[in-house]
């Protein structure tokens, strides 16, 4: 348990800080062009690294991994990682997050490694917008593609995230609902969310969720239902006439940290404990230097056992904001 008295459940891993995309929200162009150093690849754990880890941490009680990026999929050879991860014993579930970009020709591979579920963000069904939300030159349809072919591939209980920007994208909301519903995927709202150091955020560009759920019950009636894990970060909604599901993720009007049990590892391998920490504590050190794993759980508990974060509701009680991690470096 940590200081506020929450257990560690779930790992979110990154596997590289690069991206394909730009989305202005996380990696806006202006900031990461083609001149910003990424991390070297001596500098990023290496798959033996990652499983190592992933073990400790499974002994302590995390049961969830996440892989997430940058974009995941661009690390070479990632099936090969979710099957070293899917063999840990004791780890109910491995997962990834993704742009879907280049799921199309790696979703049989990684079905076959033994993925569980993942994640894709959807921000918009308009081709235009979307190549304004992710600034880059991969079409909505490469990432729909991605999508037909997850199914075809076997997964099922496909997310998909959609993060709102007041003005930019709200005229998708209906849309985007629409596709889903028809095509079983269980969609969630984001509320934009002040990660990172440049993505100019500001309170009035939140589209709050209350406002979501508004908007798409008026067309299709939705019952809130409390069916959320522990530690779960979307509230979750049915709709009446038995279509499927939505979930709202509600970090800044209604935030969540109360019940956080997820632990971060960056690709370069520091330990945050959450999305807005300021710093990490470098596991990759210890593991390089020849540490051995009860030397290695010791720091990961001891950094468990005073995490004091709740970033999210002191943001809402008006707290000023400090220095941040960038999203890509612990992938959200
Ligand atoms: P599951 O609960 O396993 O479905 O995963 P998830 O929803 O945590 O993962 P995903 O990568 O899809 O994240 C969804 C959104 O929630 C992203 O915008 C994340 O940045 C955000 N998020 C995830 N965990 C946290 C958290 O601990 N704090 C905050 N503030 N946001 C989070
Ligand atoms: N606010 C909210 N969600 C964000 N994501 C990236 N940046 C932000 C932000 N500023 C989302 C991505 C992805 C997930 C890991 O985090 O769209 O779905
Ligand atoms: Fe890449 Fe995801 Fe960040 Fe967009 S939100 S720039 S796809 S890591
Ligand atoms: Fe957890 Fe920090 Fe997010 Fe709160 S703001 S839910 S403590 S990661």
């Amino acid at each position: 348990m940590d200081s506020l008295n929450r257990p560690m459940r779930a790992l979110r891993i990154s596997v590289t800080d690069r991206c394909n995309f730009r989305c202005p929200y996380c990696m806006p162009r202006d900031k990461f062009g083609s001149d910003f150093q990424f991390l070297d690849r001596k500098e990023i754990l290496t798959f033996e690294e990652i499983i190592r880890l992933a073990r400790l941490f499974v002994s302590v009680g995390v049961e969830k991994v996440r892989l997430t990026g940058g974009e995941p999929l661009l690390r070479q050879d990632l099936p090969s990682l979710v099957q070293g991860l899917a063999g840990v014993p004791g780890l109910r579930e491995v997962t990834l997050t993704t742009n879907g970009s280049l799921l199309a020709s790696q979703a049989g591979a990684l079905r076959k490694a033994g993925l569980h579920r993942f994640t894709m963000s959807l921000d918009t069904l308009d081709p235009g917008k979307f190549h304004r939300m992710s600034d880059a030159t991969v079409p909505l349809e490469q990432v729909l593609e991605g999508l037909r072919s997850a199914r075809e591939a076997g997964f099922e209980n496909i997310k998909l995230n959609c993060v709102l920007k007041r003005g930019v994208n709200e005229d998708d909301i209906l849309p985007l609902a629409a596709f889903a519903r028809e095509q079983g995927h269980h969609l969630r709202f984001i509320e934009f969310m002040d990660v990172g150091t440049g993505n100019g955020w500001r309170m009035d560009h939140v589209v709050p969720s209350a406002e979501v759920a508004a908007r798409i019950g008026a067309h299709w009636p939705l019952e809130r239902v409390h069916a959320e894990d522990a530690g779960c970060v979307a509230r979750h909604y049915r709709y009446l006439d038995g279509k499927g599901w939505l979930g709202l993720i509600s970090s800044v009007t209604e935030p969540f940290c109360a019940g956080c049990d997820r632990a971060r590892l960056s690709a370069s391998g520091s330990l945050y404990t959450c999305l807005f920490a300021s710093q990490g504590l470098d596991l990759k050190a210890a593991l390089r230097a020849g540490a051995d794993d009860a030397q290695i759980l010791g720091l990961i508990l001891e950094r468990w056992r005073v995490r004091d974060d709740r970033y999210s509701e002191l943001r809402t009680q008006g707290t000023v904001p400090r220095t941040r991690v960038e999203m890509f470096h612990i992938g959200g």
